[in-house]
């Protein structure tokens, strides 16, 4: 076989490929695992969205090339209104949205469509790994903005080094953000957008778990700032909204040259999503809320962080996202030594912290969807296991 590309060789495995490894050979050894790895919905996609890809897929219309520029008209329509339902700016379904096949696959290829040799991406750090790695593969250099908690987990500014701005060509953001489950403001926004449009950057913002928030907390939207939409692309996602990770589905909004410049990648790389799914997710954000899952997870949230600040390992509840962030609780031991330790001792998977970059040394992730719970009782289970593993001493 012929060589693979250096540009490969040069990143590591998908974080979630090796999770997956470990947790197998957990399972394998007989171990009854209580898995806070991936954040994948556990409850299934509501009922009318099932119903609607039935019907969909019955209808030979669905069964041939998506010719559109954009993507499945009433998936494009039906996203542009929710958006305007949901945070009140309007889009032009015309040019201004494009459907992907789940935002990962959109943040992947953007990078592609505006990176050449010599050029930056602000990314992150910690942050969804998909922004790093392929802002390199695709040829370009990147800059890792430090997230720190007494920054409330927001990029400064001011720290950017004037070169580094002249250059970047792409600012990845993500709020409600992964993995720290922080939220940004309108102020930052507005900030964000002024500093993109002084240097001349595309400002990406990542909101795929724009809804999924608890106490009736809402994220603000870069394109709820005056001028956001001048230097913004917004990239959401049906994943973790309507519990849909596997059906890959999602949509792109904002800057009508950004959204075309996606829209020519992609149409030279893939032929568009099965219509069906796209006629189901207009289904789901037309007639579908998600407020039966937020209330599971927000149930599970406070069972796992009341639990864990009652046995002495102080965390804070998040907002918004399925994540709990928390520090290592114990001296001395790094993330991933910690996270072993809860593997091995416990029987509990978290990833450490360094999974999502090398500020997030120090922290560990643990998901709120855990397949096989209910009512938050495998989360009580998880805190009696971690306090008997003698691990907080
Ligand atoms: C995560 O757990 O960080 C996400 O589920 C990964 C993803 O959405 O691809």
């Amino acid at each position: 076989m012929p060589e693979r590309s250096k540009r490969l060789d040069s990143i590591p495995p998908y974080l979630f490929a090796e999770i997956s490894r470990v947790k197998a050979e957990a399972i394998a050894s007989g171990a009854d695992v209580i898995d806070l790895g991936i954040g994948d919905p556990d409850l299934p996609t509501p009922e009318p969205v099932v119903e609607a890809l039935a019907k969909a897929a019955h209808n030979p219309a669905t069964h041939r090339y998506d010719e559109t520029p954009f993507g499945w008209v009433s998936f494009i329509e039906a996203a542009a209104d929710w958006y305007g339902r949901e945070f009140g700016v309007r889009v032009d379904p015309n040019g201004e949205v494009v459907q992907l096949i789940g935002s990962k696959e959109g943040l992947a290829h953007l990078a592609y469509a505006y990176l050449d040799p010599g050029d930056v991406a602000i990314v992150p750090n910690p942050g969804y790994t998909v922004y790093r790695v392929n802002s390199l593969m695709a040829g370009g250099e990147v800059h890792e903005t430090p997230l720190l908690e007494e920054n409330g987990f927001l990029p400064k500014l001011e720290d950017i080094p004037v070169e580094v701005a002249r250059r970047a060509k792409l600012f990845y953001v993500c709020y409600p953000h992964n993995p720290t489950g922080a939220v940004a403001t309108p102020e930052f926004y507005a900030d964000l957008v002024r500093f993109c449009r002084d240097h001349d950057i595309l400002l990406v913002n990542d909101m795929a778990y724009a809804t999924v928030s608890y106490e009736g907390f809402r994220n603000p939207t870069v394109l709820q700032v005056p001028g956001g939409k001048e230097v913004s692309i917004e990239f959401h996602s049906l994943s973790k909204m309507f519990n849909m990770t596997g059906w890959r589905l999602g949509f792109a909004l904002g800057n009508r040259d950004a959204v075309a410049t996606l829209a020519k990648f992609k149409s030279n790389i893939d032929s568009k999503q099965f219509p069906a799914i796209a006629e189901a997710g207009a289904e789901a954000l037309r007639n579908v809320d998600n407020s039966a899952s937020l209330a599971v997870y927000q149930k599970r949230r406070d069972y796992l962080c009341d639990g864990l600040n009652a046995i002495g390992w102080p965390v804070r509840k998040p907002k918004a996202t399925f994540y709990v962030w928390a520090r290592v609780p114990v001296q001395g031991m790094s993330s991933a030594e910690f996270c072993k330790s809860l593997l091995e001792r416990a029987h509990v998977l978290t990833i450490p912290g360094t999974g999502y970059g090398t500020q997030g040394e120090g922290y560990l992730r643990m998901s709120l969807t855990l397949m096989g719970d209910r009512e938050g009782e495998r989360f009580q289970e998880a805190v009696r296991r971690i306090q008997a593993s003698g691990l907080l001493g």
